[in-house]
C-alpha cells in the first residue's frame, strides 16, 4: 500500500477493533504569533480520502491560531498496535452545511457550552469562579430546555487537514530498530523515503 492514508485507515480500524483507548482522539500542536507552541487532544471525527477532520470551537486560542499560523501538527499514536503517525498539510474550514448536520447529533451539554461560548465568555479565558461557568450555563439551559431546539451557532467549527506530510512510525519488540516511513505528497503521488529510527 503506497497511500499513507489507505494505510492510516487499515490500521485505525484495527486499533478501534482492539479497543485502543487512543483509537478516537489525536493532539493537535499549534503556534501562537509569539511562537508560543500548544498541544492539545482532540476527538479526530473522521478520515476522508484525503483529509483528517476535527471539530473545534470559533472561539478558541486553537482556531485563532489556526487562522494566524500555517504551521500545525496532528499527531495519533495507538499503544495496541505500536504505531505513530504525524500529520502536516493545509487546513480549511468544513462546510457549515456539514457542521449543522453534525450539530443535530451533538450531545445537549456540549450544545450549550457552545452557546456559552458566543454569549459568555470565549472557550479557555479565565473564569472569575466555577460558579460563573455553572450560572451562565443554567440560564442557557433554562432558554433551551429542549435539545432539538437549540439553534446552531456560528462558532462550532469543523477543520479539516488535507495532508501532505505523513509519518508512519512502527515499533519494533525484537530490535529497537522502529520502522520510519515518510510520505510526501508530490502533485496527485505520494513519494515515500525511509527514515533513520
Ligand atoms: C479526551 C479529550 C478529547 C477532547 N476532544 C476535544 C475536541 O474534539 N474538540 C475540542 O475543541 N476540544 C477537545 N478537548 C479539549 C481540548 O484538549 C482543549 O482543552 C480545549 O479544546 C481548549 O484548547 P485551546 O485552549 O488550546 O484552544 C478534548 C480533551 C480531551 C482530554
Amino acid at each position: 500500500m503506497s497511500n499513507p492514508i489507505d494505510i492510516f485507515k487499515d490500521n485505525w480500524r484495527q486499533a478501534k477493533a482492539l479497543n485502543d483507548a487512543n483509537a478516537h482522539y489525536c493532539s493537535l500542536a499549534t503556534v501562537s504569533k509569539t511562537g508560543q507552541v500548544s498541544v492539545r487532544t482532540l476527538v479526530l471525527r473522521e478520515v476522508t480520502v484525503d483529509s483528517f477532520v476535527i471539530f473545534i470551537n470559533g472561539t478558541s486560542p486553537k482556531w485563532r491560531q489556526l487562522q494566524d499560523s500555517k504551521q500545525f501538527e496532528l499527531l495519533v499514536f495507538w499503544p495496541t498496535l505500536m504505531q505513530q503517525y504525524r500529520i502536516r498539510g493545509d487546513c480549511s474550514e468544513v462546510a457549515v452545511e456539514a457542521m449543522k448536520a453534525h450539530w443535530a447529533s451533538k450531545p445537549y451539554e456540549s450544545k450549550i457550552i457552545d452557546h456559552y461560548y458566543a454569549e459568555h465568555q470565549p472557550q479557555t479565558s479565565a473564569l472569575d469562579s466555577r460558579e460563573t461557568l455553572l450560572a451562565g450555563v443554567n440560564a442557557l439551559k433554562e432558554r433551551y430546555p429542549v435539545d432539538a431546539d437549540i439553534p446552531f451557532p456560528e462558532n462550532a467549527k469543523g477543520v479539516a487537514v488535507k495532508a501532505s506530510y505523513i509519518e508512519v512510525w512502527r515499533g519494533s519488540d525484537v530490535d529497537r530498530l522502529h520502522e520510519r516511513h515518510l510520505y510526501l505528497l508530490s502533485g496527485n503521488t505520494w513519494e515515500t523515503r525511509v527514515l533513520v529510527p
